[in-house]
């Protein structure tokens, strides 16, 4: 089977390569870390799998398209769009160059990706497509407002997707994690927020591992660990503006660096 995972250099998307490794998988191990990717291919050698390493930005249309190129002959079994990241901070001040870019890799290429890859996995006649999501996805984030829109984006174009493609046999899931312990607060400037400080932060280890778990049972959507599964379920209890009240408590900035 060959699995293609977006940001299988760090986190989360590292895990999983290494999930998939472990169940004999060929990884198509995408990200701009280079160095990194091959650490992970090496890694995933060791753990029975097979990998090739694609170097590509995927915040660039230039490279998505080469990077769909250098796919063309390669059936891909399972598209992990994992690739993304945060920016925290109040939204007047915040780079606007690195929101654009955000927006860019968190849904222009995953958009990308997911219309390419599920044309040629209708050819195929079967495929899975893996969107990496959020707790983010239910409701405005104060201080990483562009952020959790993203995620927002990712959670309701799977859900509509998921539906759209089960005809075609293409399984579509949205994992939504917690915060979990990877690179992710330090791209995203999170120092000062309380929003990492909080005791009962998964790694990615776990993360990975409970997301692996519910995608593979072909759930459309994956809630991995308990605490978050709950946070989710909680969200329903709540007005809009609520939610939106206490995520601004959670993520205000603290000034404790
Ligand atoms: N950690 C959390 O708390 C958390 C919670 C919920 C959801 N998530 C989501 O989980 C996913 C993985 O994040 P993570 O926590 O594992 O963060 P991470 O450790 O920072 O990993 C992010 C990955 O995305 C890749 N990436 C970023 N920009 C890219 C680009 N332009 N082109 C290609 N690859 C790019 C990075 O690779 P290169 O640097 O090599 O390009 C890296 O492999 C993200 O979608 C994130 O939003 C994270």
């Amino acid at each position: 089977m060959n699995v293609l995972i977006t940001g299988a250099s760090a986190g989360i998307g590292r895990e999983l390569a290494y999930l998939h490794a472990d169940q004999g998988h060929h990884l198509l191990l995408v990200g701009r870390n280079i160095e990194q990717l091959f650490e992970t291919k090496h890694f995933v050698e060791q753990r029975g799998g097979s990998a090739i390493v694609l170097p590509y930005d995927i915040g660039q249309t230039v490279q998505i398209k080469a990077l769909l190129r250098a796919t063309e002959h390669t059936p891909v079994d399972v598209l992990i769009n994992n690739a993304g990241f945060g920016l925290y901070g109040e939204f007047l001040e915040t780079d606007l160059l690195r929101e654009e870019n955000m927006i860019d890799v968190n849904i222009r290429a995953l958009t990308y990706l997911t219309k390419t890859f599920a044309r040629r996995m209708k050819v195929q006649g079967s495929g899975r497509i893996i969107q990496i999501a959020s707790t983010s996805s239910f409701h405005g984030g104060p201080f990483m407002s562009v952020y959790y829109a993203t995620k927002a984006y990712v959670l309701s174009f799977s859900e509509a997707l998921a539906d759209e493609l089960a005809p075609y046999n293409i399984q579509v899931t949205a994992v939504c994690p917690g915060a979990t312990h990877t690179d992710f607060a330090a791209t995203a400037d999170l120092a000062t927020s309380g929003l990492f400080k909080r005791p009962g932060i998964m790694d990615a280890k776990t993360t990975a591992q409970l997301s692996f778990t519910g995608y593979m049972k072909g759930k459309t959507l994956v809630i991995p660990g308990r605490s978050n599964a709950v946070y989710v379920f909680m969200t329903r209890l709540f007005s809009r503006r609520k939610l939106v009240q206490m995520t601004h408590q959670l993520q205000a900035p603290t000034q404790s660096f």
